[in-house]
């Protein structure tokens, strides 16, 4: 735990693979004075992954992991949170699928945004089967990562009206602005009462 200004911050540390807007997001919000937790550590699979960026302007920590070998990947990540005493881990936009193993050191602390109302719609290409089945609402969840994917206990949900949506694109984006805004407050609120 870093004390700052009297708040004690938990030390965090988001994967990401691809543009980002979660991250941005977090960062934007652990910058505020009374957030109780601080971005340590920024693990990406994916060399091109847009949300690099923010990792790179906030002079975050950042490492892009190099997945050919899945276990010595993992084996990196672990030494790098363990070097970084990483606290808890957020998955925004993680491509890669944590193993078992991972997660049981971790037990309990690692979260996942999932854009839709689970147990709904796991997996990938979301937001198209949402729009083929004509569904009128879909949303995000954000709930802890087990051993099966998408499918630990859900910590928040939000239901969104999607009524004149027509398309995928059209559809992630709207979806998106809503966990960009609450991703932060529910993990915040989640650190809180651990
Ligand atoms: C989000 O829709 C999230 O729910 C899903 O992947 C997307 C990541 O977006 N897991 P971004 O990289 O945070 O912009």
């Amino acid at each position: 735990m870093v004390k700052s200004i009297g708040i004690n911050k938990k030390e965090i540390a988001v994967f990401i693979s691809g543009a980002g807007t979660n991250l941005k997001s977090l960062i934007k919000f652990s910058n505020l004075n009374k957030t109780n937790f601080i971005i340590k550590l920024i693990i990406s699979n994916n060399v091109k992954a847009k949300g690099l960026i923010y990792a790179k302007k906030n002079k975050i920590k950042h490492q892009v992991v190099n997945y050919k070998n899945k276990g010595k990947a993992e084996k990196k990540i672990l030494s790098l949170i363990n070097k970084n005493k990483i606290k808890f881990i957020c998955l925004a936009g993680y491509m890669k699928i944590i193993s078992s193993k991972f997660i049981k050191k971790f037990k309990g602390k690692i979260i996942n945004i999932h854009p839709s109302i689970l147990p709904k719609y796991k997996g990938l290409n979301t937001h198209g089967r949402v729009i083929k089945n004509k569904e009128k609402y879909s949303g995000f969840t954000i709930h802890l990562v087990n051993n099966k994917l998408d499918s630990g206990k859900i910590i928040f949900q939000k239901k969104i009206n999607i009524l004149k949506i027509k398309t995928p694109k059209q559809l992630q984006k709207k979806i998106l602005k809503y966990e960009n805004k609450y991703y932060p407050i529910i993990l915040s609120k989640y650190l809180s009462n651990l």
